[in-house]
Parts: C-alpha cells; structure tokens; sequence
C-alpha cells in the first residue's frame, strides 16, 4: 500500500508539472502568438531594425525637425534592450513616451497613436517582446541633436499640449467593423503618422476623424503620403472596397502601386493582416468624407485628351523624355499594365498637388515589393543617375498635364531640392 502510494505520488510529481503546465503554456502561447500579430499591425519592425541589421535591435536613422535620431533596442535583452521592462514600463513607453528610466522619447515614435492601444492588446505585445523576441545585445546610439534642442524636459510640455491620452472608445451608433478599422489605423496602425499633414510642432493636425486635416496626406521623410479620404481625385473616391482592399493586401490595384515608404507598410504589415481587420479598415476609410484636394470634379479618363497629349509637338522635351525611357512600362494611353505596371492617368499620386512623391520615385524609384515572399517583376527604376533635374521636371510635367490628368507643372528647382535631400547622385 505504502508503495502503491509512493508510486503513485512519484508518478503524481512527474505529471503534476504536465497537467498543471500544459494549458498555461498554450494559454501563453496563443498570447505570445496574438502579440505577434499585432506588433505586425504596429509595424515595429520597420523602425526598429536598421538596414541589414537584427530585427527589433534598433539603430534605423530617423529624420526629426531637429535631427537625426536613431531607434532604440526592443529586444528583451536585459543590458541594451527593454528585458528590463515590466508591463506597466510597456505600456507607459507605448502610451505616454516615456522609457523606463523616466526619459520622454521623442515622437517619432508614434505614442499619440499607440496611446489608443488597449489594455488586452497592450498585454499581448509584451508578452510577445518578451517571450517571441530573440535578444540581441546592441548599444543603442545617441541621437545627433546638439545642445540645447537635445533637451528632453520640452517634451514633457508638448505631451500635455498634443497628448491625447485614453485608449480608444467604440463609437456609439456605429458598427463593429467600423470601430475596429478606427481602432487600428488610428491606433497600432499609425496611418495617420504619415498620412496626416503636421503642424509646426511635429504634432499630426488631427488624431482622428473628428479633425478635417484628418489622413488628409503630408510629406515625411521626401514621400507624399496620399489623401486617405473620399476625396475624388486626389483621395480614395474613385476606389471601391475591393481596390482598397486589395492595395493593403498586395500593394497594387488599379489605380495605383505601393511605393516610397507605403512598401515597407504593405511588405511587413498590411500584406500580413487577416480579412476581416483588412475589410475593417476599409470600411472605415470609405466612410471619411471628402477633405484636401482643389475641388475640381471627379477624374475621367478621356480618350480625346490623350490623342492630344500624344500628338504634341515634337519639341515637347517632356513628351520626348516620356517615349524614350518611361512609355514601355507605363503605355502609350498612361494606363500601365495593372495591377504589375501602375497607371500614371487619373492615379490620385499623379493628381496630388504636391509633387515629392512623384519626383522622389523617379529620381530613386522604388524598394522592392514583396508579397508572399516574390518580388514585384518590374520595379520602377531610378532616374537619378540617367535624367538631370530639367529632364524630370519636364517628363513629370508632361504627365501631369497628360491624359486629362489636369495637374501643376514641376520645375527644375523642385527636382534640384530633391535630389539633394535624398542624397540621389547624379
Ligand atoms: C515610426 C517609427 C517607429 C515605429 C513604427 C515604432 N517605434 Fe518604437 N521607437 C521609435 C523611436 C525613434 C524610439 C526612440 C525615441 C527616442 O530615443 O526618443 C522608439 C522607442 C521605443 C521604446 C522605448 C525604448 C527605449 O529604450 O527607447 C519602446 C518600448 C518602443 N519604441 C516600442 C515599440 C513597439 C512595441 C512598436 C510597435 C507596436 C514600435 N515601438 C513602433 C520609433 C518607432
Ligand atoms: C511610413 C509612412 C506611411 C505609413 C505609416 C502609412 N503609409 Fe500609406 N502611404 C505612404 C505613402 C508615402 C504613400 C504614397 C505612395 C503610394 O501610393 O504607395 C501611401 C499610400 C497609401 C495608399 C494609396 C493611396 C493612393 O492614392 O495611391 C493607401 C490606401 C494607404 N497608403 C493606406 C495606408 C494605411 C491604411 C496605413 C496604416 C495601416 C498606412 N497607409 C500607413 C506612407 C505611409
Ligand atoms: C521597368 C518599368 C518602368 C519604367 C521604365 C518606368 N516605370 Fe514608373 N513605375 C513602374 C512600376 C512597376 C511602378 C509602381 C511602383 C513599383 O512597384 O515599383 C511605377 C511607378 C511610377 C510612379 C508612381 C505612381 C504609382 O502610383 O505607383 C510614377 C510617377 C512613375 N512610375 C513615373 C515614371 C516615369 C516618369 C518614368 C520614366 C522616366 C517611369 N516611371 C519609368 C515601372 C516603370
């Protein structure tokens, strides 16, 4: 009997840890798994890993008004990165931009949005940096902001002006799938951290759709990110559900392709979320009203219009640069191939007033797009080191003014700014 029941309570001892441990784990797990999803939403990978280097172990150069920054280490090491951190040091460094050793960070990390990031959510994420993290020991490099702007104590003024703190609130009277789109593009998905103009402080004009400058597009880092609203030429008016959906998904459509900094969004984040987050986003983004843009009426593509731009004078120095390098890939009708080729006629970043994105794609032309692992075939290629500043100007005019297109012309002058911010060599 004794040794009946010592065996038993041998066996008890070898399985207790088991029984007791197997779906805590899997609880884990699935928590773990969960945090991964959503640092996929946050796209924390892109900033935090630098060009080559270990992912989440910091170091990407980052352009602020005062300066180059540099992203920090958030890996669980405990020396370099945040294995430091409890859930609460997360959860204040995500919402309030303040790292466990009290010092405010600088925006460029998007704590406005991350703030609205919710507490079950909030849970998982550090679960997932500290369990589903490899560690990686990196010193993380000191910003080069010279005294006095290198002073952090300012920020804490610019937090109680332009800090909206509280995770977000379902909106009453509208539905799941539209408060879930708002819940992640104005919370991890930090859309608006490109796509809204800033004001003079950095702040983004609007952190929701409550303001009308609201993802109403803006220039970060040389790229124009484009108008999200229903704006019909140069927002997403024209496009229906599917289209947008399909650009998240795949980064082309038939309006438009994925480029700039929109690449590193589709490749790591968008390209990865599941159907019913990528359908919410839709739905909310289709329900912002028309903002921005000059008020002319819809685009329409007209055959008559492109004769014309087609046949103009052989002197036209635009029309010229277009037939010898551009019109193979982008078509003689400005249609493209899509969704491979974008179309340059009515493409709402062609139609944009402001002209950094179209000059920044012909100058550097674009990162590779991934989906699924397979390259796009035929990436637009630079034009730095082949066009001079006059011959860009001149082609991007010409398909400005083309194919009923209606946009301003591009000078010399604005290509010239360009090419020295991104440092494009000739
Ligand atoms: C747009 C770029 C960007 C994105 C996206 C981003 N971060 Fe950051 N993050 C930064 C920068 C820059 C800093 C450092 C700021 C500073 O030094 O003042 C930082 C700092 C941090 C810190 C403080 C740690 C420390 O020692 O500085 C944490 C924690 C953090 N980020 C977590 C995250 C998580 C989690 C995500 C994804 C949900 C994320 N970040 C996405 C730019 C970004
Ligand atoms: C790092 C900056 C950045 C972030 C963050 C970002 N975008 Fe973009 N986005 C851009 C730029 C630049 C463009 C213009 C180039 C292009 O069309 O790809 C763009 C274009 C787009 C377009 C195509 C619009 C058009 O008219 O061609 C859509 C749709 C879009 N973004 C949706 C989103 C959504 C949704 C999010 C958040 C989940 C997001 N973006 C986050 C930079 C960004
Ligand atoms: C090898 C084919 C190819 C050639 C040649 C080419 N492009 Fe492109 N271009 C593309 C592709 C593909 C895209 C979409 C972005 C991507 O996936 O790289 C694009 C995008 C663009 C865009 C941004 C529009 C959008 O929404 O994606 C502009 C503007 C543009 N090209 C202008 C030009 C001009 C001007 C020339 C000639 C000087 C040119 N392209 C030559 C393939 C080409």
């Amino acid at each position: 009997m004794k040794n009946t029941l010592k065996g038993f309570g041998a066996a008890l001892c070898v399985a207790l840890p088991l029984f007791a441990q197997t779906p805590a784990r899997a609880a884990d797990q699935a928590l773990v798994q969960r945090g991964a999803y959503l640092a996929k939403v946050g796209d924390c990978v892109a900033c935090h890993t630098a060009p080559k280097g270990k992912p989440f172990a910091g170091g990407l150069p980052m352009t602020t008004p005062m300066g180059q920054i540099y992203t920090t280490n958030i890996t669980p090491d405990p020396q370099t990165g945040i294995g430091g951190y409890t859930e609460e040091d997360f959860a204040r460094a995500m919402r309030e931009g303040v790292a466990k050793d009290g010092h405010n960070l600088y925006p460029a990390m998007p704590y406005p949005s991350y703030a609205k990031v919710n507490d079950d959510d909030m849970k998982a994420l550090y679960a997932y940096f500290m369990s589903g993290v490899a560690p990686v020991q990196q010193a993380n490099r000191e910003p080069d902001i010279k005294w006095p702007l290198n002073m952090r104590w300012p920020l804490k003024f610019w937090n109680m002006v332009f800090l909206d703190k509280g995770v977000y609130q379902d909106k009453p009277g509208k539905d799941v799938a539209w408060n879930r789109g708002a819940y992640l593009i104005q919370g991890l998905g930090h859309c608006g951290s490109c796509h809204t103009p800033r004001g003079v402080a950095f702040q983004e004009k609007a952190l929701d759709e409550s303001g009308s400058a609201f993802l109403t597009g803006g220039v970060l880092d040389g790229w124009f990110a484009a108008n999200l609203t229903g704006e019909q030429n140069v927002g997403l008016g024209r496009w229906n559900d599917q289209d947008l959906q399909a650009f998240l998904k795949t980064g082309a459509n038939r309006h438009a392709s994925a480029f700039g900094s929109m690449t590193s969004v589709i490749n790591n984040s968008t390209q990865g979320m599941n159907d019913t987050d990528i359908a919410a986003m839709s739905t909310y983004l289709k329900s912002l009203p028309p903002s921005g843009g000059n008020g002319a009426p819809p685009y329409k593509y007209d055959p008559q219009a492109t004769k014309v731009s087609l046949n103009r004078p052989a002197n036209d120095a635009g029309a010229r640069v277009y037939t010898a390098y551009c019109m193979h890939c982008h078509g003689v009708d400005g249609r493209g191939f899509t969704p491979m080729l974008a179309p340059l006629s009515g493409n709402p970043n062609v139609l944009e007033k402001d002209p950094s994105s179209l000059i920044n794609v012909t100058l550097n032309g674009t990162e590779d797009l991934v989906i699924g692992g397979i390259p796009a075939p035929y990436p637009m290629p630079k034009y730095a080191p082949v066009l001079n500043d006059q011959q860009i100007a001149d082609v991007l005019t010409f398909v400005r003014a083309g194919w009923n297109n209606g946009a301003p012309a591009v000078t010399a002058d604005d290509v010239a700014k360009l090419r020295k911010s991104t440092h494009a060599a000739r």
